[in-house]
């Protein structure tokens, strides 16, 4: 069975090959590569090579990560369109440890899905894979990312000032992680 998370306006799955246009064509836009590890000459091959590298079931094992898309209601025939993604990665050292990043196509940014996916994501993660802690990391500029961690409850945990050397510059990173134990208190 592949994984599928529902929420009020979403389904979550695990990107197949028929995301890959659509997921390569808003992960190279300028605005969308800016703070994030691929550029704007992101390809279809380059979104082949990573879906078709994904566990099946979009169960990740330790060391592994997972690119589910965010699937809104596109018509009243009950289509789906994809409009964004949240990658789940499993810690492989500490057991039951997560890190989650987040995407959404530039034309689907404030309407509350990213907030609405990654607690979703959360949610699963907490009750069915038993996580002990999530963490995130965004960059010190990057104020929409920095906005959500913080709604979304997730406590920041440091600076890692000008330690990252990044698109040809040092970066700072902002570091946010949420317990177990934070999130059934929230
Ligand atoms: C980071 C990113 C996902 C945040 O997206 P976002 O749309 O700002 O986040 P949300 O989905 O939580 O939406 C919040 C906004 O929707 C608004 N909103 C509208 N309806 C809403 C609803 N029903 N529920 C919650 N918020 C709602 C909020 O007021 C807020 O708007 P504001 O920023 O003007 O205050 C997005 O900027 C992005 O994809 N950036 C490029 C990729 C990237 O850098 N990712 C981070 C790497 S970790």
């Amino acid at each position: 069975m592949v994984l599928l998370l529902t929420s009020e306006r979403l389904e979550i799955s695990p990107l197949v090959g028929a995301d890959i246009a659509d997921f390569a064509a808003y992960r190279r836009r300028p605005e969308i590569a800016r703070y994030q590890s691929w550029g704007v000459d992101f390809s279809t091959a380059d979104a082949d090579a990573l879906v078709a590298a994904q566990p099946a079931a979009g169960i990740p094992e330790p060391g592994e990560w997972v690119q589910l898309g965010l699937r809104a209601a596109a018509a009243s025939d009950g289509s789906r369109l994809l409009i964004g993604d949240v990658a789940v990665g499993v810690d492989s050292v500490q057991p039951d440890s997560y890190e989650l990043g987040v995407t959404l196509a530039t034309e689907h940014q404030g309407s509350g899905y990213a907030a609405e996916a990654l607690t979703t994501v959360i949610d699963w993660l907490m009750a069915e894979r038993g996580a002990h802690r999530i963490v995130m990391q965004g960059d010190a500029r990057n104020t929409a990312v920095l906005v959500l961690m913080r709604r979304l409850g997730l406590r920041h945990e440091g600076s890692v000032v000008e330690g990252d050397w990044f698109k040809g510059e040092w970066t700072t990173l902002e570091r946010f992680a949420l317990l177990r134990r934070e999130w059934a208190l929230r």
